[in-house]
Parts: C-alpha cells; structure tokens; sequence
C-alpha cells in the first residue's frame, strides 16, 4: 500500500512531539549483537522502517529478537547463528543500506557473508569501496556475485592499520564492528566521530571490546576472542529533532521537541539561532519557535561532525526559502543532495543550484559537474503543487514546504518517509496539520 496525502497548507504546527532512538545508530547497534556470545537488550528503539529491515535480517540469520510489546525494546540472542540463503537475504534487504555492515559480524559468527546490492537515499552514488577495502585490510576475500557480495575470511580476521580517505560514517561503523573481534589491534586513522558511533563505541564496550578514541580522529581496537551482551539505550535521534525545529520555523509555529538532545546538535542550535529561530533549551528536550517577523538569510556548509550535519540541509533549505535575503548552502558530504529543490522551485521558491564550491573551502566535489551549491533568495511565497517524495529528508523537507504553502499539495511517496521518521503523520495530526490520507493499492 502506499499513500496519497493532500495536505492544506498555512497551519502553523504546535505542539509536542516525542524523538527517539537514532534511526542512524539503532540498525547498528541492532547488528552488533550479532558479536555477543549472549543475548543484547536495545532501548528507545523507534517504530521504523529501517528496524524491521534489520529485525528481518537478523532473523534470517538465526538470531531472535523479541520485542517488548509495552517499551519496544529488543531482546537479540544470536545463540543460533546460521546462514542465510542470499535469495532470502535479497528480499529483506529492502532499500536499506544496513547490510553492508553485517558483514564483519557474520564472518565473526558463521565465517562468511552474502550482502546484496544496497539501497538507500538516492542523494549520490553511495558507493562501498572504502567497506571492501576495510575488509580486504582485514584479510576477507570479496567477491563480487549477481546481485551481491560474497565475503569469507578462511583464518578469520586480522587487526590491521587502516586509513579512511573520508569520514565515513558507515566505513568507521565496517571497522569496529569487525575489529572488536578480530586476532590483534586495529588502527584506523581518519575516523568519523558523529555522535551515532560514539553511542555504538559506547555498545561495543559493554560487551567487552576494547577502543579508544583520540582527538585526532585515531580510533585504536584491541582485538578480543569473546564478546558478551549488552543493554543500552539509544542516543535521541537529532536528525529527527532537527527536521521538527525546521517545520517549527517553516510553518511559523511552536514545537516542544521531547528527547531533543543539545550536546549532539550544537552546531544546530547555533545555526537556528542565526537564521533567528527562537529556542527553550532544557535537560528533557528542545522547544523550537518562529518568533515573529522574517527569518534571516545565511551562509552554510555540511560537513562531518561536529560541522552542521548534511541530513540537517534539505529541512533548513525550505526554511531559508522564507528568510529576507540571499543564503548561500555548500553541501560538501553528499554530490547530489539538492534534487528535492526542484519541487520546491515549483511552488515558488528561488532557489538555484550551482557546480561551483560555493562555501568557505573548495571541497571532493568541485568542479566535477555535481551541482552541490545552492542559493537561495526569500522570502518568497510557496503554492500547493503535487510531489512526489524522492528521499527520506527530501521527503520531510517537501511535507513542510506543503503545510507552509498557500493552497493544497498531494504528496506521493510518503512510505519513504516512514524509514526515519516514527509515526510521522500521527505526529503531524497532534501539532494540528490539515491533511487527509488516502491509501490505495500499488498498481502492480
Ligand atoms: C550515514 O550514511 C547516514 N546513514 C546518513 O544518513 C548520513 O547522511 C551519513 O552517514 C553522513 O553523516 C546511516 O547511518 C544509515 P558516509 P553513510 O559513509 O554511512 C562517501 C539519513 O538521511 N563514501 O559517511 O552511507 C559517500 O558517497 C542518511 O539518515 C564513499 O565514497 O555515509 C558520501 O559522499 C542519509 N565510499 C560520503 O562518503 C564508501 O565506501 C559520506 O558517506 C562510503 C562512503
């Protein structure tokens, strides 16, 4: 099924919504007990997509997972490992692009990992080389199959010096969850250190692994023979806090973020408070509020932690479509992350993209022919059109230019939205939305 919302637009969204685990840490931390030689409890686990991919996967694999119908929280013992067929793993998969990261767990567990084509956001051509090459450093043999991966390491393995070109997120995630239990120390250099991996770091210790990390992006795993459970609870989500602080300054209105968390969002809350969003900040959340009057424009780049993150752009390019004045956002992690804009120059906005690094430092995508650079020029007035959602932030982002817009949107598409976003539209009915859904079959 897939739905169709017609949304009404020129409600200002008010009040509270509730935040929890991170969508980019939870699957993870989910794929992490798979190490353990006994069951693992997660809490502040969110009712999303990406979850139930993963819970399928494991599942697949041998592993229980039991969730408590009350909390939410899982119970993973992956007591009885076994392999997965890769027909039956392909038709998991789904559009997730978790799997990758089963692979040095499986090769831990059962000695050797199908992992099928990825899916994910199209926002760039994602691809995985620094993964197989971490694996390769490893001492895994790789082959590449119809419609997949096939990964075995005959002596298990070994820990190793590696150095990542580029912070990735997910290649440092490749790298402790295959390091933690491998023959000997691993040093990876140019490391991410996004809040989501030091939540995993800090799940890895709880099962007995042994890492350090140093200021200068070194990360240093002491191998260990055997890993135990763990119980932890998920960091808030931040992206999620982030796109409601958005929708907060889109739709000119007034939400209490419950489980909003200050430490991972400083350079957030810096930002919105330059753009001249209005903020309570207190232990329990964050109430995000337009104060009155025009928002003000600004200049921006993405980049890794602790930079404003690039899942925090797509929200924050609708709100700076409503500030008085040119802004100007360098996206420098993603290529291709401003093909949402597109829908929201059909209502109306100014907005246009360019090849030039338009930022305060030249980045991997200069001149290269990816248009990575937008400007924007408000404040301009949105009108209700139809769109259809082309990524999970994408998506958000066109759902609040809708209830900001004058008039009425259809919106397709919106099951993306479901990947990372927990309850979406019954959070969207509870701040007063107007909108209706209409569910109708998928023509197949
Ligand atoms: C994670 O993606 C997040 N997803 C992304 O969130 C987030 O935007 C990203 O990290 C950056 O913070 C999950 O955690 C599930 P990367 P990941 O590896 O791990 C290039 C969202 O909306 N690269 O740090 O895939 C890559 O192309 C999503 O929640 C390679 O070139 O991100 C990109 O340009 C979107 N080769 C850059 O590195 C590789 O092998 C950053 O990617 C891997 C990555």
């Amino acid at each position: 099924m897939s739905g169709v919302l017609t949304v009404r637009g020129g409600v200002p969204l008010k009040g509270r919504v509730q935040v929890r685990g991170a969508k980019n840490l939870v699957p993870k931390a989910m794929v992490a007990a798979l190490l353990g030689n006994e069951p693992s409890v997660l809490r502040n686990v969110p009712e999303i997509k990406d979850v139930e991919v993963v819970t399928s996967l494991l599942q697949l694999h041998g592993v229980t997972v039991v969730k408590d119908p009350q909390t939410g929280d899982l119970t993973m013992d992956p007591a009885n490992a076994k392999t997965a067929s890769s027909a039956e793993i392909n038709t998991h998969a789904g559009d997730s692009r978790i799997p990758i990261l089963l692979c040095g767990p499986l090769i831990h567990s059962i000695g050797h990992a199908f992992i099928p084509d990825l899916g994910g956001c199209k926002i760039g051509d994602r691809p995985i080389d620094y993964h197989l090459d971490v694996l390769r450093k490893f001492g895994a043999v790789v082959d590449k199959e119809a419609g997949g991966i096939r990964i075995s390491a005959p002596g298990g393995l070994k820990g190793t010096k590696i150095h990542l070109p580029y912070p990735s997120v997910g290649a440092t995630e490749q790298v402790l969850l295959s390091a933690t239990r491998a023959d000997g120390i691993t040093e990876l250099t140019g490391a991410a250190t996004e809040p989501e991996i030091v939540d995993l770091i800090a799940v890895l210790q709880k099962m007995g692994a042994i890492i350090s990390v140093q200021t200068d992006r070194t990360i240093r795993i002491e191998g260990v023979r055997e890993l135990g459970g763990y119980v932890h609870t998920a960091l808030p989500d931040r992206n999620e806090a982030a796109s409601w602080a958005c929708a907060a300054l889109v739709t000119r209105g007034d939400i209490y973020v419950q489980g909003a968390c200050q430490r991972d969002m400083m350079t957030f809350v810096n930002t919105f408070r330059k753009i001249g969003g209005g903020m309570d900040i207190n232990d329990d959340g964050i109430r995000f509020y337009h104060p009155g009057g025009d928002l003000k424009p600004l200049v921006l780049e993405t980049d890794v932690h602790p930079g404003f993150m690039t899942d925090w752009q797509q929200p924050l390019v609708v709100a700076l479509t409503q500030a008085g004045g040119v802004s100007i956002v360098h996206e420098t992690v993603y290529e291709n992350r401003f093909g949402f804009t597109d829908a929201l120059v059909r209502m109306g906005a100014g907005i246009q993209l360019h090849r030039e690094c338009l930022g305060s430092v030249p980045c991997r995508f200069g001149q290269r022919n990816f248009t990575h650079s937008a400007v924007i020029s408000g404040p301009t007035p949105l009108k209700g059109t139809h769109i259809d959602v082309p990524d999970l932030r994408g998506g958000f982002s066109h759902m609040i230019a809708a209830l900001a817009a004058e008039g009425t949107s259809t919106v397709t598409g919106i099951d993306v939205i479901s990947r990372g976003y927990e309850r979406f539209t019954s959070k969207l009915d509870g701040l007063g939305a107007d909108f209706d859904i209409a569910k109708h079959k998928v023509m197949v």
